[in-house]
């Protein structure tokens, strides 16, 4: 299946996008591609080549500015804020979830991680997982825990030498 992964257009069909959690399909429905051509938050839906307009998942970046990681041996001497990537939003279509295309989405959100950080600058791509359960979902592809003194806040981080890796070996 060749799946095209690209920036959020009128042409594409938002409504009939189903990830099962209504937030998600709300945020795509009603709000991405607003953000988008605002520049305040960047939407990239995945479609199929030969189905263009139908959306099989989608992601949302920003920009963020961090509280610096504290373990991390790069940032400890560094003042805040840092620049880095929000993965804002990941959601795969429940007809197409568990066949590796939430991985493909979160692969490219990785990718596009580097070129900010190789144009402008970023420590890494951060995100904030919607429930607990969703954790081992980030931790396979390396993604560390945000230490925090707020422990109701979820976050994890991938720090830009892992996307860096990540990247040339999906691209080699
Ligand atoms: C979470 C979500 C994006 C995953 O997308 P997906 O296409 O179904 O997942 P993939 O097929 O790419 O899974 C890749 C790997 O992650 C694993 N995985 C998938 N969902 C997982 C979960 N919730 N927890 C742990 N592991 C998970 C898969 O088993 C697979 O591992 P494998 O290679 O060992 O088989 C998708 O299920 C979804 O849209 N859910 C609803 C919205 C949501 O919760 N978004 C996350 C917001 S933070």
């Amino acid at each position: 299946m060749s799946i095209i992964i690209e920036e959020v257009t009128p042409q594409h069909n938002r409504k009939s996008f189903d990830c099962g959690v209504a937030e998600l399909n709300q945020l795509l429905q009603q709000q991405a591609r607003q953000k988008t051509v605002k520049n305040i938050a960047k939407t990239y839906v995945a479609c199929q080549a030969s189905a263009p307009t139908t959306i099989m998942g989608y992601h949302t970046l920003t920009g963020y500015s961090v509280t610096t990681p504290p373990s991390h041996k790069d940032y400890k001497k560094y003042p805040h804020p840092l620049s880095a990537v929000k993965l804002a939003r990941l959601a795969v279509d429940h007809s197409q979830q568990g066949r590796h295309l939430g991985e493909r989405l979160l692969i490219d959100a990785i990718y596009r991680t580097v070129m900010v950080a190789q144009q402008i600058s970023a420590i890494g791509l951060f995100v904030d997982p919607m429930t607990p359960e969703l954790v081992p979902f980030y931790q396979q592809y390396d993604f560390l825990p945000v230490i925090s003194d707020d422990h109701s806040h979820l976050e994890m981080w991938l720090p830009i030498q892992t996307c860096i890796d990540i990247a040339s070996t999906c691209h080699e």
